[in-house]
């Protein structure tokens, strides 16, 4: 049989025919490059991929769920489902991990970013708010700031996909890897799915020679780590804890010893997979939360809480189902590996209903949808915590780690991540004894930039040379 024969019959056994009747219509080239692509389907697990998240709509989760138990190194955080863990103790755990080079830092940046809308890779969007310094640069610059206080190179491992890779690593030649040795870094395409029709469960195509793909979520993540060799790498340069954070929250902190500490103590932590989370602030935000269902630790998304669960509070007042996720982990690479060999089908496919303007392969004819018309699936890394033996999470705060650029306007904009960044570094700042003009609400009047390079935390200001206040709705950067 030949090769093409043998995908046509293997496309009408999984119900997608209509993807190879047009190849005789295309150049060679074309024909070429989308029997590469079919080969590339996981053909074999589409109907059932297909009958159970993509024509049925998904089972509301949070039914039996009980809060997640977290932990905090602030006592003034302690609640029914938070208790106290030391926090110098896990400081200097996690101090030890990072001189002896056993962590890496691992950015997500895969993700197309079409509500914020920028021409390209999330990554380059312009984030701070004094300088708009880029997103990659701002973490560059705090994994630079590691390697001079640990004495360690760091190595660090991007998250691609194959619409922004070559971009990806053109920006980075471009801006000479940020001052970082382009050795240390190594950047991976993620997977891709194609989008479904959302009524018929077919293959869509965004040209007559291209089926229309997209990143297979970032719990592709796993898949990627090992097909790309970067989990042997780690391994074979002694790094053994993983710290995971998006591209776009330029807050995070890539390297946090405290949360290394807790990850790697067994009295808390099985090791495998550890996170943050913050406080909800309202009943009504929409963050998914961390929870426990049939005993087995998970995030549910805010639209599968009911009203009563995402209102109801403990003895204290606090939201029970208050552990927002924030979307930092650590993992360990011994897990990393086992989810990406064993563990890859426990992770389940999530479905988001989109608009995906496609083409008849047939006649060529350009469907551009006015109503989502179409199911594109994912995978979510945070499923994984499910496969763990004893995940630990972390409360932290929520204003000195976590300033999402999501949307182009309103809330997680840059706008609203640059206020609070500023109103961040403004309180450094005051607590460097520096006066700071805030507006009636709180917030801090101006724009306030502190490099990584130059502090880490508050008390890194110890031996900056500061004004003595700053000027309202001014600029300020150190
Ligand atoms: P989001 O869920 O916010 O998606 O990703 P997005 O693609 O960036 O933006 P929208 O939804 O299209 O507007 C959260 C993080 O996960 C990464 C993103 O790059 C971002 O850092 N991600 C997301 C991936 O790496 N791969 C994916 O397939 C999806």
């Amino acid at each position: 049989m030949s090769r093409f024969d043998s995908l046509r019959s293997q496309l009408e056994a999984c119900g997608q025919s209509h993807v190879s009747c047009h190849i005789d219509q295309l150049g060679t080239d074309a024909a070429e490059a989308l029997m590469r692509r079919i080969e590339s389907l996981p053909l074999a697990e589409l109907p059932s991929l297909i009958q159970q998240f993509v024509l049925t709509p998904p089972a509301c989760t949070g039914g039996d769920l009980q809060p997640a138990q977290c932990v905090s190194v602030d006592s003034r955080r302690v609640c029914e489902s938070v208790s106290l863990v030391d926090e110098s103790s896990l400081r200097l755990r996690g101090e030890s991990m990072l001189v002896e080079g056993k962590v890496a830092a691992f950015t997500v940046a895969g993700g197309q970013g079409t509500r914020l809308g920028w021409a390209g890779p999330k990554g380059t969007f312009p984030a701070s708010a004094v300088t708009g310094k880029p997103l990659f640069r701002l973490f560059a610059e705090q994994i630079m700031a590691a390697q001079q206080k640990w004495g360690r190179t760091i190595r660090w491992y991007i998250l691609t996909s194959e619409i922004n890779d070559a971009q990806t690593r053109a920006f980075f030649l471009d801006n000479r890897c940020f001052g970082l040795d382009r050795r240390q870094i190594m950047m991976f395409p993620q997977g891709v799915m194609p989008a479904f029709d959302m009524k018929t469960g077919q293959i869509l195509f965004e040209s007559q020679g291209e089926l229309a793909m997209s990143p297979n979520g970032h719990g592709g993540s796993f898949a990627a780590l090992l097909s790309s060799g970067a989990i042997d790498q780690m391994e074979g340069r002694g790094v053994e804890a993983i710290s995971y954070f998006q591209v776009d929250n330029p807050l995070a902190p890539v390297l946090d010893p405290v949360f290394l500490g807790l990850h790697a103590d067994e009295s808390l932590s099985s090791g495998e997979f550890t996170s943050k989370m913050v406080s909800k602030t309202d009943p009504g935000e929409k963050v998914g939360v961390f929870g426990s269902m049939n005993g087995r630790l998970g995030v549910v998304e805010y639209s599968d809480l009911s009203t009563e669960q995402a209102q109801s509070v403990d003895d204290s007042g606090r939201l029970r189902f208050a552990a927002g996720n924030v979307a930092m982990h650590i993992m360990s690479t011994d897990f990393a590996r086992r989810v990406a060999t064993a563990g890859q089908d426990d992770l389940p496919w999530h479905r988001a209903v989109k608009k995906v303007s496609c083409i008849d392969p047939q006649t060529g004819d350009r469907h551009v949808p006015d109503e989502p018309n179409a199911v594109k699936v994912e995978r979510f890394v945070f499923d994984a915590m499910g496969i763990a033996t004893q995940p630990a999470i972390l409360e932290v705060s929520r204003s000195a780690e976590f300033a999402p650029i999501k949307n182009a306007t309103g809330p997680d904009s840059a706008e609203s991540s640059k206020q609070m960044q500023s109103d961040l570094y403004g309180s450094w700042l005051e607590q460097a004894g520096v006066s700071v003009p805030r507006r009636d609400d709180g917030g801090v009047d101006g724009a306030i930039e502190i490099s990584p390079l130059t502090a880490m935390s508050a008390s890194d200001l110890e031996h900056v040379e500061l004004p003595s206040e700053l000027t309202r709705s001014g600029n300020f950067t150190c």
